[in-house]
């Protein structure tokens, strides 16, 4: 039996590691269009494969968190965090949507290269938005918790 007052390292690595993935999956993305090798043709197919896998992998990390867990878990060591909790969940629609709009410029781009700097721009300031978002939780798990889990800031 798990100590009550100790945060699970399992569960927290799980947490931990789950964010660290998609971070990987986000900078794979990132070099679709930071690549500036190969023709456009094919990068923006490079970009709309690892968005859609990202999304993916989104919605599961997503609907994982809203069935409870560890983050339903540190609202009850700490129920003043609930609210908070309640906010970071709700931006998992719009985050998602997000995603959604990009994934359908790259399905209609038409090779212009100002489109494509402007679908980079907007996946850069997905990625600032998601990573705020992974921030907060983080946040909430470490304060629920009550103790300096070492969670990394990126
Ligand atoms: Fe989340
Ligand atoms: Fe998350």
């Amino acid at each position: 039996m798990p100590s009550l007052d100790r945060p699970d390292p399992v569960i927290i690595g799980h947490v931990l590691a789950e964010h660290r993935e998609l971070f990987q999956l986000i900078s794979q993305a990132k070099q679709a269009f930071t690549d500036t090798g190969r023709p456009l043709g094919k990068r923006r197919q490079y970009a709309h494969e690892r968005l859609t896998e990202l999304r993916r992998h989104l919605r599961d990390h997503f609907a994982q968190e809203e069935q409870g867990g560890f983050l339903e878990e540190a609202v009850t060591r700490v129920p003043r965090l609930g609210r908070r909790m309640e906010s970071i969940l709700r931006q998992h629609p719009p985050l998602l949507a997000e995603l959604d709009s990009l994934t359908a410029a790259l399905a209609n781009f038409r090779l212009d290269p100002a489109d494509w700097h402007e679908i980079g721009q907007q996946f850069e300031t997905f990625i600032s938005h998601l990573q705020a978002h992974e921030r907060s939780e983080n946040a909430v798990v470490q304060e629920g918790y009550n103790e300096d889990l070492g969670l990394a800031d990126d």
